[in-house]
C-alpha cells in the first residue's frame, strides 16, 4: 500500500462512461478514479464490459458518453498513439508478441512503435539507443536466458512475460493489463504478481489490471472495482470486496 500517493490528483478519472453495441449496453455509466502509484483491479463476469471500458480509456474505441481525464487533462478523444506518448501503456487479453522475432527485438520494436518510427520498424529492429532499456527489462523480467530466442518458441507463460515487458518499454505512468494471467500455468502466476509489485514499487507507476484469478487480484491490488452488466457494483479494498454481500451473491459466490 505504501506506493499509493493519496490526497493527490488522480492519474485517471473516468466519469459516466457509456458504450453500446446496438442493443447491448456494454458499458452503462462507469465512474472511477485511479491514484498515483495505485494498482487498481477490475473484476466481473464475462461480458460485464471490462474490456470495452479498457478500450475506451485507451482510445481504441470512442465512447458514446462520458469523459476520461489523465492527470487532470481530458483525453476522451485521443488516439492510442497519442495516449502512449502521454504515458499510457497496455497489454491485450491475447498475446501480441511477434513470434518470428527474438524476444529482445520484440522489446525494441515495442518502443519504436511508441516513438512512431514505423519505417525503422519495417527496415530493421536495429537498436536506436533502446538496447540498454530492453536489457534492463529483460533482466528485471528474468528472461535473459531466452532473450535471443524467437518469441514463438517460448512457452505461453514466457511469451506473456515478454508481452508485459513490451508494455513497459515506453516507460508508461499508467499501464492497463487485460488478463495478464489468462492461459498462464498456475506456477507462473505468483511470478507475474511479484514482477508487477516490483515494477509498481520501483517506477511508482499506476496499473489497472483486469483478471479472473481472484487470489492474484486480492493479493496484488490496492483497490478493486467490480463490474456487473456494464455498471459498477462496488469499489473497495480487497477486504471490503471480499466482505461485500452483493458482490458475493452476484459474482464471487459462496
Ligand atoms: N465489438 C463489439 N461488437 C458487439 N458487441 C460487443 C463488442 N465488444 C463487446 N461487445 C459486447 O459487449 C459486452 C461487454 O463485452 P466486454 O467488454 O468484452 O466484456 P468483458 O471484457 O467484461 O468480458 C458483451 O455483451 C459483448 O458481447
Ligand atoms: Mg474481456
Amino acid at each position: 500500500m505504501s506506493a499509493v500517493q493519496r490526497g493527490r490528483q488522480p492519474v485517471l478519472k473516468v466519469t459516466g462512461l457509456k458504450k453500446a453495441y446496438g442493443a447491448i449496453q456494454a458499458v452503462g455509466g462507469v465512474s472511477f478514479e485511479v491514484m498515483p502509484g495505485e494498482i487498481f483491479g477490475v473484476i466481473g463476469p464475462n461480458g460485464s464490459g471490462k474490456t470495452t471500458m479498457f478500450n475506451s480509456v485507451l482510445g481504441q474505441i470512442t465512447p458514446d458518453a462520458g469523459s476520461i481525464e489523465l492527470n487532470g487533462r481530458d483525453i476522451t478523444r485521443l488516439s492510442p498513439l497519442e495516449l502512449n506518448k502521454r504515458g499510457v501503456g497496455r497489454t491485450f487479453q491475447t498475446l501480441q508478441v511477434f513470434g518470428k522475432m527474438t524476444v529482445r527485438d520484440n522489446l525494441l520494436v515495442a518502443a519504436q512503435e511508441h516513438k512512431g518510427t514505423m519505417f525503422s520498424r519495417m527496415v530493421a529492429p536495429g537498436d536506436s539507443g533502446l538496447g540498454p532499456k530492453a536489457d534492463a527489462l529483460i533482466d528485471q523480467f528474468r528472461i535473459r536466458h531466452v532473450a535471443h530466442k524467437k518469441a514463438g518458441e517460448l512457452s505461453y507463460g514466457q511469451q506473456k512475460l515478454v508481452d508485459i515487458a513490451m508494455a513497459f518499454m515506453s516507460e508508461p505512468d499508467l499501464v492497463l493489463l487485460d488478463e495478464p494471467c489468462a492461459g498462464v500455468n498456475p506456477s507462473l502466476v505468483g511470478g507475474i504478481s511479484t514482477l508487477l509489485k516490483e515494477l509498481n514499487q520501483n517506477r511508482k507507476g499506476s496499473f489497472i489490471v483486469i483478471e479472473h484469478n481472484m487470489d492474484f487480484v486480492m493479493d496484488l491490488c490496492h483497490r478493486i472495482m467490480v463490474m456487473v452488466e456494464g455498471t459498477v457494483m462496488a469499489i473497495g479494498t480487497p477486504a471490503e470486496i471480499r466482505a461485500n454481500k452483493q458482490v458475493l451473491d452476484a459474482y464471487l459466490g459462496n
